[in-house]
């Protein structure tokens, strides 16, 4: 991701993989409404990408399916706040932070539960402090940048998921999302993400939930294996699923859709509507995501990899 080639020319690209809610449970809420959640988070080799050149003023360009929604926002993009807190936060420390040409291709569904604006705002992050602080290697953001308290405040700033989807490796977040515990033993896994393509109100779901208080996360000892991790899963929840599909029944038909697949596990992502199957190989990921493309054409569906400990490098 550090290479000096990219999206047509640009000098820098970042990938800003989609980020998965492997499990999410709703344990309290805070005195300011916000709830405290539990939730073991990966990120796949699928999502938006992020490209940055010099440039003599600062813009702001946006391609890729799912862009058009995005073009009426302008100044509201995340991107566009990460790229400017960021300069305010650099220029405070004496670095300079010249104008910048931004590119987003957008190849995620917009409010799907899969972090995208957050994604795209932590890829433009490493991309920026790439350019403007070229001496810091981006593959040293988790264990150097997040110690550095005013980025982690910034990225908490722009939005719960945004310091998750900074590390963008897999994790255990609690909290509002800010307490992040890297699990470097979680494997990667054949995945297929599917959204109706239906957009689901995030504030809506959270007001819909039933219980506040439930479980906190049970997570394998250290160093626990892919047969006991898959296990383990499979005794975790996601607790937004019940509202989301009280808002947005057809959740429920993707499951099952996906379900029919044989995927060894089937879940919605964060609070939805995208739902992810885990499967045991590529090859069947592959052929699942196949068949539910040519079953129904007007679904989102993908076939990626979650990304492993290391892995951000190759999700170009
Ligand atoms: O993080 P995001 O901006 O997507 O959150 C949208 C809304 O979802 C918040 O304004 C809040 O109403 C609700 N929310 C919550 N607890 C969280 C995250 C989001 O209640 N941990």
């Amino acid at each position: 991701m550090c290479e000096p080639e990219g999206i047509a020319g640009f000098v820098l690209t970042e990938p800003a993989p989609a980020k998965i809610n492997l499990a999410l449970h709703v344990t309290g809420q805070r005195e300011d409404g916000y709830h405290l959640l539990d939730m073991l988070v990966t990120f796949t080799a699928f999502g938006d990408r992020i490209a940055v050149s010099p440039a003599q003023a600062d813009h702001f360009t946006l391609s890729g399916r799912f862009s058009q929604s995005l073009e009426g926002e302008g100044a509201n993009n995340l991107v566009i706040k990460a790229r400017d807190r960021l300069r305010e936060l650099l220029l405070q420390r004496g670095a300079s932070a010249p104008p910048v040409h931004l590119h987003l291709e957008k190849n995620l569904p917009i409010a799907s539960g899969v972090g995208g604006g957050s994604a795209d705002a932590a890829a433009a992050l490493r991309a920026l402090l790439n350019l403007w602080n070229g001496a810091l290697p981006c593959h040293d953001l988790a264990d150097h940048d997040l110690a550095d308290l005013d980025l982690a405040d910034l990225a908490l700033g722009l939005g719960a998921d945004v310091p998750m989807c900074l590390v963008a490796r897999p994790l255990i977040a609690r909290g509002v999302g800010e307490a992040i515990e890297l699990r470097a033993d979680l494997p990667a896994f054949p995945m297929v993400l599917v959204n109706p393509l239906l957009g689901v109100s995030t504030p809506e779901t959270f007001r819909r939930l039933a219980q506040k208080d439930n479980p906190r996360l049970k997570v394998p000892k250290a160093g626990t294996g892919k047969p006991c991790w898959l296990a383990a899963m499979q005794g975790m929840r996601n607790d937004l699923e019940t509202p989301a599909i009280s808002l947005v029944p057809e959740i429920a038909s993707v499951k099952r859709a996906l379900a029919a697949t044989g995927a060894g596990l089937v879940r919605m992502s964060g609070s939805g509507a995208t739902c992810f199957g885990i499967y045991n190989t590529t090859q069947a990921a592959q052929q699942a995501a196949g068949a539910l493309a040519k079953m129904q054409p007007n679904w989102f569906v993908v076939a990626t990899t979650s990304l492993g400990a290391e892995e951000l490098d190759d999700a170009t």
